[in-house]
């Protein structure tokens, strides 16, 4: 499994995150590792990488201060390179510290700054036909619109979504989503199922169960996406924040996924009412 040397304070933007952030980390660099080493001169012309919340390229773990790379520049120095990496970032800031970052080791890079969901479109038409892609989409909540994970979608590509059930849609379910048609929830799950009912009617310690598997119910009815799997993400002290979720439509990167998942990360722990 390829590891990669912590990174230097390069004088650039390092936004700090939870200490969590090292455990979704340690999922997309081991995810990448055997994707990039079994799909490699497969029947692919190339391999592409996103990144629609691509962040800095560098992170401090707020507690521990330590400094680890973002995804971005795991997937830029993945040992079998990618054909070609895009990314999007809104913020400014962390736009240009990431272009500075990545135009050391993959300039070729396709990097655009604005909303996610804006830009979805012009980054699917960047990436050639017959290519494979590993698409990663990171927000800090709920952020990605079904309509453009279907944008994606065209392309073949797998997906590893950030599902946030407890930092986002159960902590604002009574405040926010409950009774606004309109919300960022509304956008997330799209209107093929009645979601609103089944969380009514769920008692509160299967709530974040039903959130989970109805997104999943989603993405394998709306864009067919067979193959579907989830790791939960906790805090270093096992309060359950979100969800990864690992969508395919080949039972081969499904199997890849199945194969690095079964390692958890160090003290994560898992509770079966998560
Ligand atoms: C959780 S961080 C991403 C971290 C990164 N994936 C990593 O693992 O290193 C989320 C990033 O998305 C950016 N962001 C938030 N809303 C966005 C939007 N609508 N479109 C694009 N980027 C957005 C934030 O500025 C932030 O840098």
């Amino acid at each position: 499994m390829f590891q990669l040397e912590p990174p230097h304070d390069d004088g650039l933007m390092i936004p700090e995150v939870g200490e969590h952030s090292k455990y979704k980390h340690h999922f997309i660099r081991r995810y990448i590792d055997v994707f990039t080493t079994a799909m490699k001169g497969k029947r692919w012309s190339g391999l592409h990488y996103v990144d629609l919340f691509a962040g800095a390229g560098i992170e401090r773990l707020r507690d521990s201060g330590i400094l680890e790379w973002g995804s971005p520049m795991i997937a830029a120095h993945a040992p079998h390179p990618f054909e070609r990496l895009h990314l999007c970032e809104r913020d400014e800031k962390k736009h240009d510290a990431l272009t500075r970052r990545i135009s050391l080791i993959r300039p070729d890079s396709q990097i655009v700054t604005g909303d996610a969901n804006e830009q979805a479109s012009a980054i699917v038409q960047a990436i050639p036909e017959k290519t494979l892609s590993l698409c990663f989409l990171d927000p800090y909540g709920l952020h990605i619109d079904l309509q453009t994970i279907k944008v994606l979608a065209v392309k073949r590509m797998d997906l590893i979504v950030f599902f946030p059930d407890r930092v986002d849609a159960l902590r604002n379910w009574a405040a926010y989503y409950l009774e606004d048609p309109e919300s960022n929830l509304d956008r997330c799950l799209g209107d093929s199922i009645d979601w609103r009912t089944r969380l009514r009617e769920a008692p509160p310690h299967r709530q974040a169960e039903v959130l989970r598997d109805t997104y999943i119910e989603v993405i394998r009815t709306e864009l067919k996406y067979r193959e579907i799997d989830f790791e939960r993400v906790a805090t270093t002290s096992g309060q359950p924040l979100y969800y990864l979720i690992f969508c395919s439509r080949d039972p081969a990167s499904s199997r890849l996924w199945r194969r690095i998942a079964t390692r958890k990360p160090d003290r994560q722990r898992h509770f079966p009412w998560q």
